[in-house]
């Protein structure tokens, strides 16, 4: 994040005389022919030093590298002086410099290890114990709705880092969640998502969650207004309001000027980015769901990979290797795709979840110093969502196989699942594939096999039909069981390495003004839509989809 462009490094020069030299020559086959070693040499095992025991194997044997390659991409992490911008995100610089804001997702989580001089960091531990008398309180039936009844449902209102994180992390650990707290999270501005969820609560039962860092958003605000409007239809009084919405957020003035008690809101800080912000006070949704003590789990978990982080050098450094294998592919071989595949349903969110993180991050065209980069940035890093297991390889894996593209990608998978139906048949077949399908990536199917396998006479197009190129690059990431403190050491793990390639790419990861200018328009189109003389100053196309609309609404 120094604002240099990456192709100022000598090491950026070095890579692409490798790649126009070497990538034809290139061939895992090949690789792993000449070398037996290549697993061992190219995979690590990680063990947490602090905290929970946390252990998962990275195996990055299958990417299209040798060991010369590998220390250039390293020595281009130096140069780009990740390890320098790395302890400047630590110790709480200003690195988010578009918003003069400090990057301190890693504060909520530090369990004193290190202190750091940022207004709110010397707060945390008070949000903390609000977070786990609250939750606590709610799950024991302590709290009671206006009539004197338990809370059984919960509704979280959020839109982007305010809700993505909290889905993905109740959805990851299920078998954690208390079976009956029924949590529902609203984001869309499509009053159908907020309609069809309260059909399912009951007003006196409901406790609804309003999530947003700035509390401004519109989605959030305008859900939040029409939840309130739905309880007080049958509660009638504002003073219930207290005991069935709570409000996540920076901003005090707004929670309150929308009639929630400041004694109901929890509290963070600038610092937190909100793709980031899944460990601070919006991880409530995540404590009423599977406990405090898990939530501080996960945070142990993710702190534990924060120090893995900051103090292990580059080579031996998971998010760093990650990163720069990602630049490989991203800025060389020209990949526009990242794809993440859990084998495992409960993680059916987590490719969704970084998206955001991962795009909303580094999907920028201007390097911190304002010069437009003349190489990919994070572009490269889409996924493709809701999906887990073997649900993909019926669906866009045939594109990943055989398309005429490159998508590296990264599988992940538990050996042992929460559920052994049938003595854990499910789970070997599920992790049969999860083998399998690195593998017929990286090796796929010559013609010769083909030929030896459908044997004479067959027509020439069935044999090329059934060639597999093979050399498809991909991670695999095991780890023993998805526990709290696995899914918090793996979220840091994927969010370090978002940090890497952002501070490669001298971009800022930390602000996000590609969403302002949606926004903005929405605005002025929304006070223009309802006649048709209203509508002014678009272009032709604009102004004839908002007539169409004018025409055929019906309210
Ligand atoms: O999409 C833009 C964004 O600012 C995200 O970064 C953020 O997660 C989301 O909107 C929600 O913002 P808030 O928490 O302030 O409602």
């Amino acid at each position: 994040m120094s604002g240099i462009p990456a192709t100022e490094y000598p090491s950026w020069t070095k890579l692409q005389q490798i790649y126009d030299a070497e990538h034809s020559r290139l061939i895992l086959r090949d690789l792993f022919a000449q070398d037996p070693d290549r697993f061992s040499k190219f995979s690590k095992e990680y063990t947490s030093t602090s905290g929970p025991d946390v252990t998962f194997l990275l195996d990055y044997s299958k990417n299209l590298i040798t060991q010369p390659i590998l220390d250039t991409l390293l020595s281009l992490a130096r140069e780009a002086q990740v390890e320098s911008f790395r302890n400047k995100m630590f110790a709480g610089e200003h690195i988010n410099t578009s918003e003069d804001r400090a990057v301190l997702h890693i504060a909520l989580r530090n369990f004193n290890d290190f202190s750091i001089s940022e207004a709110g960091t010397d707060e945390v531990a008070k949000v903390l114990e609000h977070m786990k008398v609250f939750s606590n309180a709610v799950r024991s039936g302590e709290w009671k709705g206006y009539t004197g009844k338990t809370i059984d449902t919960i509704v979280n209102i959020g839109i982007g880092g305010s809700d993505l994180g909290p889905v993905m992390v109740t959805e990851a650990l299920k078998a954690y969640s208390k079976r009956d707290l029924t949590a529902h999270f609203v984001s869309n501005i499509d009053g159908t998502h907020l309609a069809e969820t309260v059909k399912l609560c009951n007003p006196e039962t409901t406790l609804f969650i309003i999530a947003s860092k700035t509390f401004t958003t519109q989605e959030t605000i305008t859900n939040a207004e029409s939840a309130r409007d739905w309880f007080l239809a049958t509660a009638k009084d504002k003073a219930h309001v207290a005991k069935h919405f709570v409000a996540l957020s920076t901003n005090t003035a707004a929670v309150t000027a929308f009639g929630i008690a400041e004694e109901n809101m929890f509290q963070f800080w600038d610092w937190v980015g909100g793709r980031y912000s899944l460990w601070s006070a919006i991880g409530l949704s995540i404590a009423l769901v599977i406990g405090f003590d898990n939530f501080e789990q996960l945070l142990k978990g993710a702190h534990a990979m924060d120090q893995h982080f900051l103090n292990t050098p580059l080579e031996n450094n998971l998010p760093v290797l990650l990163a720069v294998i990602g630049i490989w592919y991203n800025d060389f071989y020209g990949a526009q795709t990242h794809v993440l595949l859990p084998y495992d349903q409960y993680l059916h969110k987590f490719a969704d979840y970084f998206q955001q993180g991962d795009m909303e991050s580094n999907g920028k065209t201007v390097t911190k110093g304002g010069q437009r980069v003349t190489y990919q940035t994070g572009a490269s890093s889409v996924t493709f969502s809701g999906v887990s297991g073997t649900n993909g390889q019926h669906s866009f894996y045939q594109l990943i196989h055989q398309g005429t593209k490159i998508i590296p990608a990264d599988f992940l998978a538990p050996a042992t699942t929460h559920n052994p139906i049938a003595q854990s048949k499910h789970h070997r077949i599920l992790l049969s594939n999860f083998f399998a399908q690195p593998e017929a990536l990286a090796f796929g199917k010559t013609e010769e096999e083909v030929r030896k396998e459908l044997g004479p006479g067959q027509s020439e197009a069935l044999y090329k039909s059934k060639v597999f190129e093979g050399n498809k690059p991909s991670n695999s990431l095991m780890f023993p069981k998805l526990t709290p403190a696995t899914l918090g050491a793996l979220i840091a793990l994927y969010e370090h390495k978002i940090f890497v390639q952002g501070v490669v790419w001298g971009i800022n990861s930390f602000d996000q003004m590609g969403v302002e200018l949606g926004k903005v328009l929405a605005k002025n189109i929304l006070a223009q839509l309802g006649a048709p003389a209203d509508v002014k100053g678009h272009d032709s196309s604009t102004t004839g989809l908002i007539h169409y609309y004018q025409k055929h609404r019906q309210e």
